[in-house]
């Protein structure tokens, strides 16, 4: 098939919101909206306004109403716990009826916040949808983060519940989650008047009287609710990323935008049919995991699969092969960081043999950047496509991707392909001038942004507007610096900020620096993202002691790991820290991060003019051959 691609996105240059309007009529709106977009307050524009809907009547009952009760809606498969389970769309709209009954039950009503704090289970989506169907607005925290992060987002979104497990299991250890939560919640300064709490049989957990219940037996005793109607402008989630300091943002999505955009997503990007199987390996905690595990699929009227495992040791590096052939999946969504993962365990991919992939049509790889070496070895050993797509917490869904739907592109190792009908993307000097093609440059999109991205930043539109539309007037800043060819392929090479991306995680060197300057012998610190064969990046301390202090390194090191890892968590994969006498600065005092990452990663890099002791960067790389990295030939 040639692609449509160019006529499609033609179509939404000339009406935007006409092409949005249609996009719409798939959509069971219980109002139609007044007009398609309100732009009277730039920089934050509403879609669909005046429309009222419901988005977890769109992901269930809907299907229930048209035929798709006694299909799969989602499959729960579970490798650390050895559990299997399946869910018809009817059997899942009346489990999600009854839990939002309990929700319902504990006070909360349509706008209050409830935080899910939960492993991968099929609980976990149910709660999404539960609070999807009263109009309450979830945060998903990612099981990965450490009390003192949740605590953060306690006190930023004021849940009046929150809905968690007594464990989570990663392989080879039982994550006790309920300490978390009790020491997040005495934490917060917002008190927090109930929670509901699963008990898994890995670990049960006790209950603290008059706030926690029993999830079983507060189902059971549960009256199932109906949808209540939303406005389409309503927030539907928020969910906390990182950003440049300790305190994330609380990204808010709304409920008509989103309905819109995933289902035009998921047709037209990831090519799918309703009625087959799609499959996102990451997390409920996660953007990809919202958007593609829990909604699209579901409000496309795919099965959706939640998988509780890795892509290698779960049991082996033929994980990902045996799922996508037992439940004959269509598509499947990854970082490329798990493929890194399967390729060092299975340089030779033998394992695939073992398992029938015929109905596999397509791998999807996001999250960071795609390497070449991954993805030719994906489409060599898969012999399907591999489609490499960009995007971010704040949008929700792709901004450059190959639109399988609308007939493939030729792909260009490196690069999402183009961007998605919704988004004119440019490349911006510093000046906000736009550059030549195929010159780097901070990536931005033209405002408004497509249905689905963010309206605002929870209870800070200020920071929405002097994080991402300050810059570049009329326009929004990704963050990411990157090109576009003469072909309009979009290339993004770096993060503009201090976001690092670990595994597919997107975390905040920011936030790393703030917990180890608390350490009592730091005076001064840095972090920065140093390239990882697996990872992609993972983070790197420098630290700098205060004058007279004389323990031993070592001792100091170790502690500040510990001491990121209780309080931002085991997901920020802070390991390695050095120490340093002086970090390297400019006159001005601005450390020189970019170039210790250049360092770092053995890469060619010039002292900057403005340095104010350029001795000090032979010390840095002394001092990080000594930890494993600089151990190239540098220029
Ligand atoms: N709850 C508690 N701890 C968690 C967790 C969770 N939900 N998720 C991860 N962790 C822990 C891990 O156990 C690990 O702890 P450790 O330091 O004790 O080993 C730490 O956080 C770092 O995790 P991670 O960076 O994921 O590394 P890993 O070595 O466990 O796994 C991969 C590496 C590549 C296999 C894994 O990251 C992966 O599958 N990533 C790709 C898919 C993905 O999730 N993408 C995200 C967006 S698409
Ligand atoms: P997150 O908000 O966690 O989804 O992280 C978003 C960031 O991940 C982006 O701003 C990019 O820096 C990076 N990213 C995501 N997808 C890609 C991709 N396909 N190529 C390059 N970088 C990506």
């Amino acid at each position: 098939m040639t692609s449509q691609y160019d006529a499609v996105y033609g179509d939404w240059q000339r009406d935007p919101e006409g092409f949005w309007a249609r996009a719409a009529e798939e959509i069971h709106w219980e109002k139609r909206w007044d007009k398609v977009l309100d732009s009277s307050r730039p920089p934050f524009y509403r879609w669909f306004p005046g429309a009222k809907v419901n988005t977890c009547f769109n992901a269930l009952d809907r299907h229930v109403a048209g035929g798709r009760g006694d299909q799969l809606a989602l499959i729960y498969d579970s490798p650390v716990t050895g559990q299997k389970k399946t869910f018809t769309y009817r059997a899942l709209t009346e489990a999600v009826a009854r839990l939002a009954g309990a929700i319902e039950a504990t006070g909360v009503r349509a706008g209050d916040r409830v935080i899910i704090y939960m492993p991968m289970v099929p609980e976990a989506v149910m709660a999404m949808l539960a609070c999807a169907r009263l109009g309450a607005v979830h945060s998903v925290v990612f099981g990965g983060f450490a009390a003192n992060e949740l605590a953060t987002r306690i006190d930023d979104c004021a849940p009046k519940l929150i809905l968690s497990a007594s464990c989570g299991i990663e392989p080879g250890r039982i994550v006790a989650y309920k300490p978390l939560l009790d020491g997040a919640i005495a934490m917060a300064r917002h008190k927090v008047g109930a929670c509901i709490v699963l008990q898994r049989d890995q670990q049960r957990c006790d209950l603290v009287a008059g706030r926690d219940q029993d999830w079983g037996e507060a189902v059971a005793a549960a009256t199932p609710a109906g949808c209540v109607s939303v406005n389409a402008t309503d927030p539907l989630y928020i969910l906390y990323t990182s950003g440049t300091t300790g305190q994330p943002k609380g990204i808010v999505r709304d409920n008509g935008g989103h309905l819109v955009g995933l289902y035009w997503s998921m047709r037209n990007i990831y090519g799918m049919k309703p009625g087959e199987v799609f499959w996102a390996a990451s997390d409920v905690g996660w953007v990809v995991g919202h958007s593609y595990i829990v909604y699209a699929p579901l409000i496309y009227g795919c099965t959706s699969i939640l998988y509780e495992g890795k892509p290698v040791g779960t049991p082996d590096a033929g994980a990902f092969w045996r799922v996508i052939s037992e439940y004959k999946c269509a598509a499947m969504f990854t970082a490329p960081t798990a493929f890194r993962a399967i390729k060092r365990d299975d340089p030779k991919g033998l394992l695939i043999a073992n398992y029938d992939l015929s109905n596999f049509r397509t791998l999807f790889l996001a999250g960071e950047r795609c390497d070449s070496d991954t993805l030719r070895w994906a489409e060599d050993r898969l012999k399907v496509p591999v489609i490499d797509h960009w995007w971010q917490t704040e949008t929700g869904w792709s901004i450059a991707a190959n639109c399988m739907g609308l007939g493939m592109l030729p792909v260009k190792a490196g690069s999402p392909t183009k961007p998605v009908p919704g988004y004119d993307l440019r490349v911006l000097d510093a000046q906000g001038e736009e550059v030549k093609r195929g010159e780097i440059g901070a990536i931005v999109a033209k405002l408004p942004l497509p249905p689905s991205t963010f309206p605002t930043v929870w209870n800070a539109d200020q920071r929405y507007i002097d994080s991402y539309m300050k810059e570049f007037p009329g326009f929004y800043k990704t963050g990411d610096a990157g090109y576009i060819d003469e072909d309009g392929y979009v290339f993004v090479m770096a993060r503009t900020d201090d976001v690092i991306n670990v595994a597919g995680h997107r975390l905040s060197t920011g936030a790393i620096e703030e917990v180890l300057s608390q350490h009592p012998d730091v005076a001064e610190c840095a972090v920065i993202g140093a390239a990882d064969q697996m990872k992609g990046q993972v983070p790197l301390g420098f630290l700098v002691l205060k004058s007279g202090v004389n323990r031993p390194d070592q001792d100091i090191v170790a502690e500040t790991v510990k001491m990121v890892r209780d309080q931002i968590g085991p997901v920020a994969a802070f390991k390695v820290a050095t120490v340093i006498k002086r970090l390297p600065k400019t006159r001005s005092g601005k450390i020189l991060r970019g170039t210790m990452q250049k360092i770092a990663d053995s890469e060619a890099y010039k002292a900057p003019a403005t340095i104010d002791d350029p001795a000090i960067l032979t010390e840095i790389s002394d001092a990080l051959r000594a930890v494993g990295y600089a151990r190239g030939k540098m220029a």
